[in-house]
């Protein structure tokens, strides 16, 4: 039950990747980094969930993200070898366990918290040195998240009186990554012309370029009020090219109660068709998922038109063999990997660099 259009794509990318291998260009297909920053307890770590579609990060009061976390999505198919003999499910892991393979996510979860504690104690301290967690699954399109501390502005426990700073400049250092997406999460019951994820997001990219606006806690609005006007872009002052997205994430009580991530994406569309009917289907984690994968597709047709000429040479190329070398070497040939490749494909990158693809329209 996890994000419909995915597969669709996931399949896309998946193709392109092996083109790409083959032809020795996959270092030009970039991923881009999504940089999750906002205030503490503003939402960050639920909206990370709702976009992977599970639960495996830690939770709590005070700042739970005492490090960055770089989270690795791996598009993992049921028959890659990498399976073999091991999960059919999905696995993690993690850069300083090099030898072990979580399935169980609860235990990726208690892993996060003790190498957190282990490095910066457990008295609320920070530091700006990542874990990396890897995640493999058939569910997932190649991209990297990094969950930042929260930004807060009082120093408790061991907090440096710096801390403020600190975890300020950690975010920045993050966000000036030019092929980083910003998603700047913002809590819909607090001021929004003071969010400090858009403040900061502003001094990095003036213009709004990489700069998503994530709407959290929208069922926690004073009772009267709304953010519509928020959400139709009539409110913020900065532009934010890539949009500003409501969402609604499990409170507290839903936590504690269990409620799954597949039942809370329900719920909220069930909230944001109540009072938001008009702006429902351009709202919600699905959208917002959705949005990402969108950007990720821009990725890709970015460096499309470079592929199509190299494929265009190596056809021909290939073309020029087959008559040479006669017909039954040929159709020999066509069973080799990288011209079936090509024949499969190139229908579709051409339909893609033309803009009249089925997908890009699957994805509107
Ligand atoms: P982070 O500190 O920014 O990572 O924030 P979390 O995602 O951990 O959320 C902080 C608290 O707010 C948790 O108790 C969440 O359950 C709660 N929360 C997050 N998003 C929502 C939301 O949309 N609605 C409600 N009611 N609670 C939310
Ligand atoms: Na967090």
């Amino acid at each position: 039950g996890r994000i419909a259009t995915m597969d669709f794509l996931i399949d896309v990318i998946c193709k392109l990747r092996s083109v790409f291998a083959t032809i020795n260009m996959e270092s030009e297909l970039k991923f881009p980094e999504i940089v999750v920053i906002g205030t503490q307890s503003a939402g960050k770590t639920s909206v990370i969930e709702g976009i992977v579609g599970r639960d495996f990060l830690p939770r709590g009061t005070g700042i739970v993200t005492r490090r960055p976390l770089m989270i690795q999505l791996i598009h993992t198919p049921l028959d890659d070898p990498q399976r073999k003999n091991k999960f059919d499910d999905d696995w993690a892991t993690f850069e300083h366990l090099p030898d072990k393979n979580f399935v169980d996510f609860d235990k990726v979860c208690e892993e996060i918290k003790r190498e957190t504690n282990e490095s910066v104690g457990t008295n609320q301290g920070v530091s700006d040195d990542p874990i990396y967690l890897k995640i493999y699954s058939a569910n997932v399109v190649n991209l990297t998240m990094v969950d930042l501390p929260g930004f807060t502005k009082v120093p408790v426990g061991d907090q440096p009186p710096d801390i403020e700073t600190r975890i300020r400049d950690m975010a920045i250092k993050y966000i000036s990554n030019e092929n980083s997406i910003i998603l700047a999460v913002t809590p819909a019951n607090q001021d929004f012309a003071a969010s400090d994820s858009l403040k900061l997001a502003r001094e990095v990219d003036k213009d709004g370029d990489r700069t998503l606006c994530v709407l959290t806690k929208l069922d926690l609005m004073d009772p009267g009020t709304d953010a519509r006007k928020i959400l139709m872009n009539e409110v913020l002052k900065q532009p934010v090219k890539l949009g500003i997205i409501g969402v609604v994430s499990r409170s507290q009580k839903d936590i504690e109660n269990k409620k799954s991530v597949d039942e809370c994406k329900a719920d909220e569309e069930i909230f944001l068709k109540k009072h938001y009917p008009d702006l429902a289907n351009k709202n919600g984690i699905k959208y917002l998922a959705k949005t990402l994968n969108e950007l990720l597709l821009g990725n890709i047709c970015k460096v499309l038109p470079g592929l199509k000429i190299r494929i265009a040479k190596m056809t021909s190329d290939y073309e020029r063999k087959f008559q040479i070398l006669g017909e039954p070497i040929a159709e020999e040939e066509k069973d080799g990997k990288l011209v079936q490749i090509i024949d499969d494909f190139v229908t579709t990158l051409k339909d893609l660099i033309d803009g009249n693809s089925d997908i890009v329209e699957t994805l509107k």
